[in-house]
């Protein structure tokens, strides 16, 4: 099936969505997620960040569609021609779904472990001149506690199901869900029962903000003071392969690897994550590249250093600026 997004026209097998289209040719044209993660079954479709305009349905019915559709659960027809990074219609509609998720999600970055790394902070400052119009009350929860190793933040949470699906895919035994509807949705553990099966530990990857963070990493430090190593151990209940997230020689948190698309490559059990925080315990393979353009990029060391050419002569040393500018 051929599709064009942003001018570039790609084939693709049936059954493709556009999102995954868009992420295969890249660049500028893919469109933000908070929902939709391709390693989860039937996930996505909750947020709207991912809005695209279908100015040609198919070859058969070139008919534009009327209304925005979710790139993430919209299939692709034979001929479609879609915009993502040219619709003005688009980005504008992204711009405000980050206004309206933010309605409610605290802007407490500043003591969120979160921050650096949190896909809703980047879709905010990725959104030029962006305002918040919202001056009522925002929604908040009474503290749940969980269980040992995670830290619930329902006043963070965006309601993108993510946690529900994997622990639905990936746990024996599903004991969270969303609960409630409208205003009063939130992630609850039914009769408070603690997540505590061994691959509980990875709602934390997949939350898109800090609603669900490491208790073994709380406050420790900010993350951009921590610097990610690809590591492996041998491990019987998982791949065993992780990120350290080290201090000099200490091990601050252990995640698993995520790919340029801040999405899991391979979840991780809560024995790796949670219980080996000596760097000897690890078989260290070397600095992992930051895949996704965050806060945490900025003084990023596995990034080339360019050397920086100074343009100076003999004449500005003499001090004759004069003679410089008319160069
Ligand atoms: S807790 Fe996180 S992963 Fe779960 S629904 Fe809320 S935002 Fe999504
Ligand atoms: S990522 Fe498509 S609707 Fe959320």
């Amino acid at each position: 099936m051929k599709i064009t997004i942003d001018g570039h026209t790609i084939e693709v097998d049936a059954g493709t969505t556009v999102l995954e289209a868009a992420r295969m040719i890249g660049g500028p044209s893919v469109p933000p997620t908070m929902c939709y993660y391709s390693k989860l079954k039937d996930c996505g479709g909750k947020c709207r960040c991912c809005l695209v305009e279908i100015s040609k349905g198919s070859e058969r019915d070139p008919r534009p569609m009327p209304k925005l559709q979710p790139s993430c659960v919209t299939a692709v027809q034979d001929g479609m021609e879609v915009k993502s990074a040219t619709s003005e219609r688009a980005l504008e509609a992204r711009k405000a779904v980050t206004e309206f998720l933010l309605i409610n999600h605290p802007l407490d970055c500043p003591v969120c472990d979160q921050a650096g790394e949190c896909d809703l902070q980047n879709l905010a400052y990725g959104n030029e001149n962006f305002k918040s119009r919202f001056i009522e009350q925002k929604r908040t929860f009474e503290p749940e506690d969980i269980g040992p190793y995670i830290q619930l933040h329902m006043n963070r949470c965006v309601l993108c199901y993510r946690c529900v699906k994997l622990a639905d895919q990936l746990t024996p035994e599903r004991v969270h869900g969303v609960v409630g509807r409208g205003d009063h949705a939130q992630i609850s553990t039914y009769i408070e029962r603690a997540i505590d099966n061994d691959f509980s530990g990875n709602v934390i990857d997949v939350c898109p903000v800090g609603a669900l963070t490491d208790k073994t990493f709380r406050f420790k430090s900010r993350v951009w003071f921590n610097k990610p190593f690809n590591a492996h151990r041998h491990c019987t209940k998982c791949s065993g392969k992780v990120t350290l997230w080290m201090f000099g020689d200490t091990v601050q948190r252990v995640t698993a690897r995520k790919d340029q698309w801040h999405e899991v490559e391979d979840f991780i059990c809560n024995e790796c994550r949670f219980e080996h925080k000596n760097a000897e315990d690890w078989v260290i393979e070397g600095p992992r590249k930051f895949e996704k353009p965050s806060v945490i990029n900025v003084n990023n060391y596995t990034e080339p250093i360019h050397k920086v050419k100074i343009n100076t002569d003999d004449l500005v040393l003499e001090g004759d600026v004069n003679k410089t500018r008319r160069k």
